[in-house]
């Protein structure tokens, strides 16, 4: 294979540990194993981090060059125009949007600044691998720059309707420079869908097929490709950490209760105001389930400048205090919640010690934690995954208990049910969902994305030849397209 160049925002660079978050779980496997070029933000934020160099950093065949980000690119770029307007509209949440055209202007300066730092590093023969919504536009700001390599572009998170997507006001401008990658790949179909009504009625694409567009004359391809974990091997980790001391102590801190556990960053998307709500129902409903069961909800901390994770934090600090303070005893708290992150192995531990997995965000790409529930359950003796519909996951996983994440009642039901389930069928649910996730590995996740995009790199190609016959200013001519639309923010 070519050598692979993957681009991202977040970079898990080794020193740092794990990172949160299903992107740098679904890709880690893939470079570690491939090597190549792992390119991004390294995570500092620096005054002076226009001028200073790439850093460097070599972990055997994987090469991690990254950038820092100056406090105003920060602001501007990650936290008020990436996660503050593209996260939530996204996530169909376009009551949590806060736009300001100076922060789409830095976002897009940003982007800029990731071209041309990544400019220098990238090889002819490489196969470029952009990662979701924090570069959008990097397709087109690397074809604006002569960059000529494959470019494949894969969103991590769910593409919402074309009406939601309108109200960002640079979206047609951020659409245009995507589909300059020839490869675009989503997590489910439905987001495929979606975008597909996007670019034809905002960036002027013409649909050739059900995964196929034509753009401007070229061909763009795009794709589903689930992202995937190793299922045998995250079910070993969790049967050596549910004998370690971290999932020991907590069994045996539970004397006898049974475990609902839910593992998520602490964001608005994961509906965890919600969720909490839907336990205090349950608590409410059935009193006899009370001091027999615990809800842990290990919720780290995260994108603490974005102004909704503020308000989030603080709402539920309040409503787990007051779950705790009404419905408590002196020698029996309802719920635990934990907003340090925990060793990916401990949690592994807890998912095999958990009778239930609340697993509701509002609306999710995938949501690996899910499938990672599903994985470290104990074949003999599994238990049951709780599962929002609206979750990527819920496609592979419909043998889990689907509930409305907006309905605490459904969840409530849901949960009373996965505590009273009999063995037998637990087992039937669990080896449905396992057979669905087994034989996938994030591996073969990376390898169908890149086979597909030397396919489509060879068909875009080849049509580009056709235009160059037939109307040679073309190629030439949508960079300029793309700097038209977006001088319309700057
Ligand atoms: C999600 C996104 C990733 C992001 C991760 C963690 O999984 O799809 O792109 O890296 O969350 O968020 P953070 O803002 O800390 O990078």
């Amino acid at each position: 294979m070519n050598r692979l160049v993957v681009v991202s925002n977040r970079v898990p660079l080794p020193e740092k540990g794990a990172q949160a978050g299903g992107l740098a779980t679904a890709l880690e496997p893939l470079l570690r194993r491939e090597g190549g070029l792992w390119f991004g933000w390294s995570g500092a934020i620096n005054e002076e981090a226009r001028d200073s160099a790439l850093h460097l950093t070599q972990a055997g065949r994987l090469t991690y060059a990254t950038i820092d980000l100056s406090p105003a690119e920060h602001q501007g770029f990650y936290a008020n125009f990436a996660n503050g307007v593209l996260w939530p509209l996204l996530h169909s949440l376009p009551e949590l949007m806060r736009f300001d055209r100076a922060d789409a202007e830095t976002y897009l300066a940003t982007n800029a600044r990731f071209a041309d730092a990544l400019l220098g590093q990238v090889r002819r023969d490489d196969l470029i691998w952009v990662h979701d919504y924090h570069l959008l536009p990097l397709p087109g700001l690397l074809r604006a720059r002569g960059v000529r390599n494959p470019i494949g572009f894969f969103l991590h998170i769910p593409f919402p309707g074309a009406d939601l997507l309108a109200l960002a006001p640079p979206a047609a401008a951020l659409l245009e420079a995507l589909l300059e990658a020839d490869l675009i790949g989503f997590q489910t179909d439905g987001d495929l869908a979606n975008f597909v009504t996007a670019a034809e009625t905002m960036a002027g694409a013409r649909r050739r097929g059900p995964d196929r567009l034509e753009v401007a004359g070229r061909e763009v391809q795009l794709g589903v490709f689930p992202a995937e974990i190793d299922a045998p091997a995250f079910c070993a980790t969790a049967a050596r950490a549910a004998a370690a001391p971290n999932a020991t102590r907590l069994r045996q801190s539970l004397a006898g209760q049974s475990l609902i556990l839910g593992v998520d960053r602490l964001d608005p998307t994961k509906g965890l105001v919600q969720r909490l709500n839907g336990y205090r129902r349950l608590l409410e409903r059935h009193p006899g389930l009370r001091r027999r069961v615990a809800f842990l909800q290990i919720a780290p901390v995260s994108r603490e400048d974005v102004a909704s994770y503020k308000t989030l934090r603080i709402e539920i600090n309040r409503a787990a205090g007051q779950l705790n303070s009404e419905f408590g005893d002196p020698d029996w708290t309802p719920l635990r919640l934990i907003a340090k992150g925990a060793p990916r192995d401990s949690v592994a531990g807890y998912m095999r010690s958990a009778r239930v997995g609340l697993v509701t965000p509002l609306r999710d790409g995938m949501n690996l934690v899910a499938k990672e529930y599903v994985a470290a359950q104990a074949p003999e003796d599994p238990g049951v995954l709780v599962l929002s519909r609206f979750a990527g996951a819920a496609r592979q996983l419909d043998a889990a208990l689907l509930v409305n994440p907006n309905d605490p009642d459904a969840i409530a039901e849901a949960l009373n049910r996965a505590l009273h389930m009999e063995r037998r069928e637990r087992q039937t649910r669990w080896q449905a969902m396992w057979d669905a996730i087994a034989d996938r590995s994030p591996l073969e996740w990376g390898f169908d994305f890149l086979r597909a995009l030397q396919r489509a790199a060879t068909a875009s190609a080849a049509t580009r030849l056709e235009l160059v016959g037939a109307a040679p200013r073309s190629p030439q001519l949508r960079p300029v397209a793309f700097a038209a639309a977006s001088s319309a923010i700057n």
